[in-house]
This record gives structure tokens, C-alpha cells and sequence, in this order.
């Protein structure tokens, strides 16, 4: 439908795309080169690759509209955990785990398992959020993530857990590696003609949501990890490092990580 929105947001984009034209000079061929472009990343996009999104991600509008929308919530008296970019391998319909289970079951030889806790708070109160839902995706060492990789079960490195009286969850996963975005498609093809590099730090994605809240979508990166500066999709802020340490007395996992997360009232 038209909205008074969609005409606001309509008018800006022509009116900025034939700026953009006019200030480069559009040539036809690179005018087509562009439409050819957007075809093949539609093309390429299916419900396991999300090829548009790619696309957007490695000229930093994911993280932009991140940026824009966290504006907001940052200028509270006591501003809530750090948002970053969803990227494109969240699973909608991933399972509900217990608290202190795992989410690595095809665990490979070179993984290192980690032990993640911590507790889910009101930004503005500090009181625990009992019943809050973390949902967690992280992909394996092989740089891929379930959907990805047909030697990975359904699932795998993924799922939700709901925090418990105290606001607790807990879980073992994999510390996470740094890994190149798909580079066979468009958005590679756009990195490689900026001379950038595909690889992503090492992280974990998060959605955080309880009743009454807003939803928080997060990434957290190891503080260890390379590309932290030069992450291919612009993800990484401040506040959204952590520091995985040495678990000791747990023959299940070698490193622990614990996130508290801070969510703003509704
Ligand atoms: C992107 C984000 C990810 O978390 C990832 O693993 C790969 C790509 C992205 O934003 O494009
Ligand atoms: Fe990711």
C-alpha cells in the first residue's frame, strides 16, 4: 500500500540513485553490468543462501541500518547490550534445548568446545528475566553453517534456550573461528573488485527476547579472533567483544565464555 513512509522512502532513493548516476557519469554498460548484478544474485538466492542480503552486507547497509536502529536504544540512561547485523543464516524454526546441553553434535577433531553462560537482565531495572528465549547459531570449523554443509545433522549449532527464575542459560558450543563469507556469487565478486578479502572474525549469533522487551539481535566476537578490523561485512562494535577463558574441572569443554545481556523495555 502507499503510505506517507513508502512515498518519503521512494522519493529519497530515486532522487539519490539519479544523483549517483549523474555524479559518475553512468555509463549503459555499467548501468547493465549492474542490473546483470542483481539477476545472478537472484538467481543465486535460495532458502538455504540468501545472495541479496550478501550483497548488501559487504557494502555495509546490514550494518548502517543496524547502526540507525541501535541509535535510539543506545541514548537510554542505561542503554541495553550492543545490536549488530542478523546476516543471512538465522533458521527460524530451530529446536528448544535445555539449559546446560549442547548445540555441537557433529563436533569435528579440530574444534575447541566452549562452555557459554550468563544471565539475561532488564536494561532499565537490572532485575532477571526469567523465560527470556536466546537463540544461538554459530558455524562449525569448517566455515559453514548447518544449512550449508550436508555433513552437518539438522540443527547442528544451533538452537534456543529459555532462561531459567534467575535469568540464567547456559550451554556448550564450539569457540568459534573466523570463516569466509560465500565468495562464488556476486558479493564475492564485488569484494574481489574492491580488493577486500571475504573473512568474517570469529563469532556467535544471538537473538535475545523476552515479553515486554525488545528483541535484541547480536553478535559477539572472540577478542583473540583476526579480522576484527577488517571484518567483511562491517559487523563488529564496541562492546561486542568477549574473552573466552580457560574452563577448568569440566572434561566437556577447555574454554568457558560468559555474556550477560541487558535487554530495553518495549
Ligand atoms: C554474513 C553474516 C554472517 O554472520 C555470516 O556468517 C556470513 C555472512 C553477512 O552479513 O553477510
Ligand atoms: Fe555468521
Amino acid at each position: 500500500d502507499t503510505t506517507p513512509r513508502m512515498r518519503t522512502v521512494m522519493t529519497a532513493l530515486i532522487q539519490h540513485v539519479h544523483d549517483f548516476a549523474r555524479e559518475v557519469n553512468l555509463t549503459t554498460e555499467e548501468w547493465l553490468a549492474g542490473v546483470a548484478m542483481l539477476n545472478w544474485a537472484g538467481q543465486m538466492s535460495n532458502d538455504k543462501r540468501n545472495e541479496g542480503q550478501l550483497v548488501c552486507d559487504v557494502i555495509g547497509l546490514e550494518s548502517l541500518v543496524d547502526d540507525i536502529t541501535y541509535r535510539e536504544a543506545s541514548k537510554a540512561d542505561k542503554p541495553p547490550t550492543s545490536s549488530a547485523i542478523l546476516g543471512p543464516f538465522w533458521r527460524a524454526d530451530a529446536p528448544v534445548r535445555e539449559n546446560g546441553t549442547t548445540i555441537t553434535f557433529n563436533t569435528p577433531k579440530d574444534a575447541m568446545v566452549a562452555y557459554m553462560h550468563g544471565q539475561v537482565t532488564s536494561a532499565e531495572t537490572g532485575k532477571p528475566l526469567a523465560n527470556a528465549t536466546v537463540d544461538v547459531w554459530q558455524a562449525s570449523t569448517n566455515g559453514l553453517y548447518e544449512q550449508q554443509d550436508d555433513d552437518q545433522i539438522d540443527c547442528n549449532l544451533r538452537g534456543k534456550f529459555v532462561t531459567d527464575a534467575e535469568g540464567r542459560y547456559s550451554f556448550y558450543c564450539l569457540r568459534p573461528t573466523p570463516y569466509p563469507i560465500p565468495f562464488d556469487g556476486p558479493a564475492g565478486k564485488l569484494l574481489k573488485l574492491m580488493d577486500r578479502h571475504e573473512y568474517r572474525p570469529a563469532h556467535i549469533h544471538l537473538i535475545v527476547e523476552s515479553e515486554g522487551h525488545r528483541s535484541l539481535t547480536t553478535q559477539i566476537f572472540d577478542k583473540d579472533s583476526k579480522y576484527l578490523e577488517d571484518d567483511s561485512v562491517f559487523a563488529v562494535k564496541d562492546g561486542l567483544t568477549v574473552e573466552f577463558k580457560p574452563r577448568k574441572e569440566d572434561s566437556k569443554a577447555e574454554w568457558d565464555l560468559e555474556y550477560n545481556v541487558a535487554l530495553a523495555k518495549k
